[in-house]
């Protein structure tokens, strides 16, 4: 079989190396992939939103399979372009990835169908979003209505804080079109959990659960990030949350989505927070994340593309999706600067014998050597039996990789094990 993946990080990189393992794939292709997914698929420089281009190469080559993994693509309805030329795909079509694209919607949604989240407020004129901030409890949470690479979430500690975020996404226009709406909602506290599920729209099937790490520094410190390291199993994800989360909100929403009719096929995000009130959703996503893909998918036994083929032809209920019982740390290694400004172009040493567990996000081969071309760089994963070995042999591979300029995290892990012992 032939795949194309879209896409080109480090949750890209997971996806391929998992879809390798299946015996029926002959060649995969990354769209547009980066240097060091070269090592494991045909990268060809068509970008993740140039729907026109990805048709035309998915088509042009005879594309058995279509993955497409990064949230801008699937909102832009990616899936819907390729399924209307017959290439099956995995991921939602653009009706359903609404539910990552608005956070307009997905907050109606929740409080239409009943599902557990902060309470809110919508806007769409600044004067009104101002006078409201006048009396809203503070802390409280400014988000752009619209995808925003991740930054569009902003928590204001001061009146004053939340006053600048509003202006500063309703009138100076910073991500653009995103902020036209804002939502503005109560701040909760509480640990966080990410989980990964896959659906068909009649079965969901929620993957090990992860904790990512997304400010900059250590001890949760500095800037928001894409995220500088994961864990899974997360330890505050226990079988009794697990059970309230499958009845309150993973059930819930998939039949929401369907009650709507806007059927979410692929993989199905839940950001939570583990609240004295119970688990709440803080934010969906219509797609894996990252860097969670990078430590939930090598703990998967079960044939991803088998799993993935089986959520496109609404048969999911027949597959039996098994993860390991064991632990997974995966450390993001950045260029020092990150998400600021950094400098980049250096070359990069991987060990041979740790290849196979480094997922590579930013990186370009020019004249046979590998060098650093974005602010995350790669993430190095381990497995172990128990998650202080998963901790430590992470690092053990993060110090034998070598770049000018890199910088990462100690701590990654560190909540988690505390989590465990207390
Ligand atoms: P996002 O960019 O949507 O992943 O949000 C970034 C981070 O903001 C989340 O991981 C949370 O830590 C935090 N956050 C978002 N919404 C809330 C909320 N209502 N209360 C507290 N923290 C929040
Ligand atoms: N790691 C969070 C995300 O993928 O959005």
């Amino acid at each position: 079989m032939k795949i194309l993946v879209v896409g080109g990080g480090g949750r890209e990189h997971a996806i391929i190396k998992k879809i390798k393992e299946n015996k029926s794939v002959s060649e995969i292709f990354a769209l547009p992939g980066n240097g060091g997914i070269a090592k494991d698929a045909t990268c060809v420089n068509i970008g993740a939103k140039d729907i026109d281009s990805i048709v035309k190469f998915a088509v042009d080559n005879s594309i058995d399979y279509a993955i497409v993994a990064p949230d801008d693509p699937l909102v832009l309805g990616c899936v819907d372009a390729l399924s209307a030329k017959g290439i099956p795909c995995f991921g939602p079509d653009a009706k359903a990835a609404i539910i990552e694209g608005s956070k307009v919607f997905s907050k109606n949604l929740m409080k239409k169908y009943n599902i557990p989240t902060a309470q809110y407020e919508v806007f769409n004129d600044m004067d009104k979003a101002l006078e409201y901030l006048e009396s809203a409890p503070i802390p409280t949470v400014i988000k752009a209505d619209g995808l925003a690479l991740g930054k569009g979430v902003i928590i204001a500690n001061t009146r004053q804080e939340a006053k600048d975020a509003v202006v500063s996404m309703m009138e100076d226009k910073v991500f653009g079109d995103s902020g036209n709406n804002v939502v503005i909602e109560e701040f909760l506290t509480g640990p966080e959990v990410s989980v990964l599920s896959f659906t068909d729209g009649k079965t969901v099937v929620p993957m090990v659960s992860s904790m990512d790490h997304k400010r900059a520094l250590d001890n949760d410190q500095g800037l928001n990030t894409g995220g500088m390291g994961t864990v899974a199993p997360n330890p505050y994800y226990t079988d009794v949350v697990a059970k309230e989360c499958m009845e309150k909100i993973f059930v819930p929403t998939m039949n929401a989505m369907n009650a709507e009719g806007r059927t979410f096929k692929g993989c199905l995000y839940f950001g939570l927070m583990l609240t004295e009130n119970g688990p709440k959703v803080i934010e969906y996503n219509c797609r894996f994340g990252d860097p969670e893909t990078q430590v939930v998918l090598p703990l998967l036994e079960t044939d991803l593309l088998t799993i993935m083929q089986a959520v496109t032809n609404e048969t999911l209920s027949d597959v039996d999706v098994k993860f390991a019982d064991k632990s997974a740390c995966c450390v993001i290694m950045a260029s020092n600067g990150y998400p600021k400004s950094y400098d980049k172009g250096f070359e990069m040493t991987i060990p041979e014998d740790i290849c196979d567990n480094v997922y590579v996000a930013g990186a370009k081969l020019s004249e046979g050597k590998l060098l650093t071309d974005g602010g995350r760089v790669l993430g190095a994963t381990a497995i172990a039996e128990t998650l202080e070995e998963a901790i430590a042999d992470s690092y053990k591979m993060v110090k034998e990789i070598k770049f000018e300029n890199a910088y990462y995290r100690t701590d990654i892990g560190k909540k988690a094990l505390l989590a465990k012992e207390g």
